[in-house]
């Protein structure tokens, strides 16, 4: 159950300011809680109290801030239960996938807890000429300084987890801006983290309406921005973000291929999974299926009739697998691409029909590669079937696409693989399973529209320090 309300944090302490903003249980679409809601001018004390704790955050030793992460990785333990709910609630989130979530949160903080105490340098040999004769150089990383985030609503946990685990291995003060739709996981994140030694001001958590968080994005004092969300939201972000780096986590319409070696049935159990899990809302759930012909029509046959059985409904069952979208109105969008497809000659397979925010998983086949459920990120229960003949082709097929995050191969040819791995434009690919794959410790992120930088706490402390370098010269005699 959640509470009745919730605060926002600002400069590490609870504000019950006001319960301005109305987070509602998104399957019965009733409100489940009130949320206090940030204005610019409370951003503006967020990043104020950030920029003055960052030289206490620097000094905290490495063990400390594994203390702290360690801390929380003990109180998500404790609280799992809680937690779970919190995302079924709010996010409609199965139940099942609402406890993966919070298992992979307690993961990343882990891994965080790890890495906080393995951020080194090196020692650079600077004696490339005669003029350089008894100088060395060595390097340290130190904390780039107050970063500022913003999580999109499909893991309110986790993928405010990539950004604030790290941040705090690497010494850095934050402001995170949780999804408006669904900011319960990241205020609960807040708590554990407001009963840790965090110097004061370390952190804030501000839930607010995206008109008034354009400081998240312009203030200069802020010195990393990390984005996870749509495309078209992330770039222009980017456009307005100044002189600090930007790492952008945006979305695709990854493509999956199943070559006519691959074993039919694991490749339909993953790809179920990969494409229908928390009801397709996931930056890497498979879109794009292309299957060798020679096994096509066994592959459809088979494929329809599992996704057709899949159960829909109330997302706190165990046994409910498509749960609501966000959103009616999003549900609508997919449902009007869903038509156009149809509209442009593509099959529809199953699905296809919706009743508010919920729509069922829907397969097409033989749609136009220009039409929006092909070419763009459907983020929902959508699933397209495409034949292929020739192998390389296919792999041409997964690059013509403005995205690029991950691909995944069911081939058992190691040669085809590696040239898999070769010649696709995309951040990862993963043979043998599907592109939605993902444990918290690889680096993640993608090419082209799909964003920028890698997140997975080790690639994503290297963005949040900056290299320091010392020169040491010992006079010759
Ligand atoms: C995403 O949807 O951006 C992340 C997917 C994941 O963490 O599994």
């Amino acid at each position: 159950m959640l509470k009745e309300s919730y605060p926002y944090y600002l400069a590490s302490e609870a504000v019950y300011a006001n319960t301005d903003l109305t987070v509602t249980n998104k399957y019965s679409g009733d409100p489940a809680t009130q949320v206090a809601l940030a204005d610019a001018e409370v951003i503006d004390k967020a990043i104020a109290a950030a920029e003055k704790a960052q030289p206490a955050m620097s000094a905290l030793a490495p063990y400390q801030r594994q203390e702290i992460l360690e801390h929380c990785i003990k109180r998500f333990q404790e609280r799992e239960d809680e937690l779970a709910q919190a995302l079924c609630i709010e996010a409609g989130k199965p139940i099942k996938d609402a406890k993966g979530e919070v298992a992979r949160l307690i993961d990343t903080f882990k891994i965080a807890a790890e890495e906080a105490v393995r951020i080194n340098g090196e020692v650079v040999n600077l004696e490339i000429s005669a003029r350089a004769k008894g100088y060395q150089g060595m390097t340290k990383k130190v904390p780039i300084g107050p970063c500022s985030f913003i999580s999109p609503f499909n893991f309110p946990l986790n993928l405010a987890a990539h950004k604030v685990a790290p941040a705090i291995a690497a010494g850095c003060t934050f402001i995170l801006k949780p999804a408006s739709r669904t900011p319960i996981g990241a205020l609960i994140i807040g708590e554990v983290l407001a009963e840790t030694q965090l110097p004061k001001g370390a952190f804030s958590i501000l839930p607010c309406s995206r008109d008034g968080a354009d400081l998240f994005t312009t203030d200069e004092r802020l010195k990393l921005l990390s984005f996870t969300g749509s495309p078209d939201v992330g770039w222009a972000l980017k456009a307005k973000a100044g002189k600090k780096p930007v790492v952008l986590e945006l979305g695709g319409n990854a493509a999956c291929i199943v070559d006519e070696d691959a074993d039919i049935s694991d490749a339909i159990d993953r790809i179920i999974t990969g494409a229908y899990y928390q009801s397709g809302q996931s930056c890497i759930s498979v879109q794009r299926i292309l299957v060798h012909r020679a096994i096509y029509d066994d592959f459809k046959q088979r494929y329809v009739e599992r996704v057709k059985g899949l159960v829909a409904g109330d997302p706190a069952y165990e046994d409910t697998f498509i749960g609501p979208m966000i959103s009616e109105s999003e549900a609508e969008r997919l449902e009007g691409w869903i038509t156009a497809a149809k509209e442009a000659g593509a099959s529809l397979l199953c699905g296809g029909t919706r009743t508010g925010a919920m729509l069922d998983a829907t397969v097409l086949e033989n749609v136009p590669k220009d039409c929006d459920a092909s070419a763009e990120e459907a983020f929902g229960p959508l699933s397209i079937l495409l034949p292929f003949d020739d192998y390389d082709a296919a792999l041409d097929e997964v690059n013509n696409s403005r995205y690029g995050l991950q691909a995944g191969i069911f081939t058992r040819d190691i040669y085809k693989a590696n040239r898999a791995w070769d010649v696709l434009d995309v951040g990862g690919v993963v043979i043998g399973d599907v592109p939605s794959w993902r444990v918290d410790n690889m680096p993640y992120g993608g090419v082209k529209d799909s964003g920028l930088g890698r997140e997975g706490i080790r690639y994503a402390i290297e963005d949040m320090t900056e290299t320091r370098l010392m020169v040491i010269r010992t006079p010759q005699n």
